[in-house]
């Protein structure tokens, strides 16, 4: 699809500092002068949120499969309803976590196999590939301290044994394709951040005249 936006998509473990970068990354390209539209998923159009709700919260078991259909359906809504007319707006949209957390998580950490996964999510997206994924890289144990220090209730990911969340890091590890990246985010802040800016500015390149 061709589109004159940005599509800038943050990934990584629970834990890895995700949402302070899209955070501070939606401040900058604002800054800069860029119409920015930040979402996180799964969530964002009342749909996604539904989905959301049940997923995190259910405190019952959710299949994997279950599991994997709601996280679809909460990305199909949002794609169609905010990504896709943000960035044909022109817009630059970042998303905290998109197409490789359902890899990460449903097949590194549920075990669902991976290639019926990967259509099932085309089929969500509609094709619609992030032109750059900065993939966070932060070690268990950080990413857990890291989670005790914010206090919030768990989630049911958050609850997964420490072996899940091996497995969903070392899928996150082996990421690789079109604009995958991955930034060391056991650095310091404002390292991750220049890492972080450096590659969105270069993907930038081709679209935006101008970002410094
Ligand atoms: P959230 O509270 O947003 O966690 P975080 O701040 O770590 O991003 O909850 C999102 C949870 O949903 C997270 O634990 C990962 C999980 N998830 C999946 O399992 N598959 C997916 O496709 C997505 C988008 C998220």
């Amino acid at each position: 699809m061709t589109t004159s936006g940005l599509f800038v998509v943050v990934e990584g473990p629970d834990g890895a500092g995700k949402s302070t970068l899209v955070r501070w990354l939606a401040a900058r390209l604002d800054e800069d002068g860029r119409e920015v539209t930040a979402v996180r998923e799964p969530g964002g159009t009342p749909v996604a949120e539904a989905a959301r709700k049940i997923v995190l919260g259910a405190s019952g078991g959710v299949s994997p499969a279950a599991e994997l259909f709601l996280m679809l359906a909460a990305r199909a809504d949002l794609v169609a309803q905010v990504i896709r007319p943000a960035l044909l707006a022109g817009r630059v949209v970042i998303a905290d976590r998109f197409d490789l957390s359902t890899l990460a998580y449903q097949v590194a950490g549920a075990g669902l196999p991976r290639a019926e996964v990967e259509v099932a999510n085309r089929l969500a997206t509609g094709g619609l590939v992030p032109d750059v994924t900065l993939v966070l890289d932060v070690p268990v144990e950080i990413a857990r301290a890291r989670q005790h220090r914010g206090r919030r209730p768990r989630d049911r990911f958050e609850r997964q044994t420490d072996a899940f969340h091996r497995r969903v890091l070392q899928a996150y590890r082996a990421a690789s394709g079109t604009g995958v990246v991955h930034i060391d985010a056991s650095q310091s802040q404002q390292a991750v951040q220049d890492a972080a800016w450096r590659e969105v500015t270069a993907a930038a390149a081709p679209t935006l005249r101008g970002v410094s």
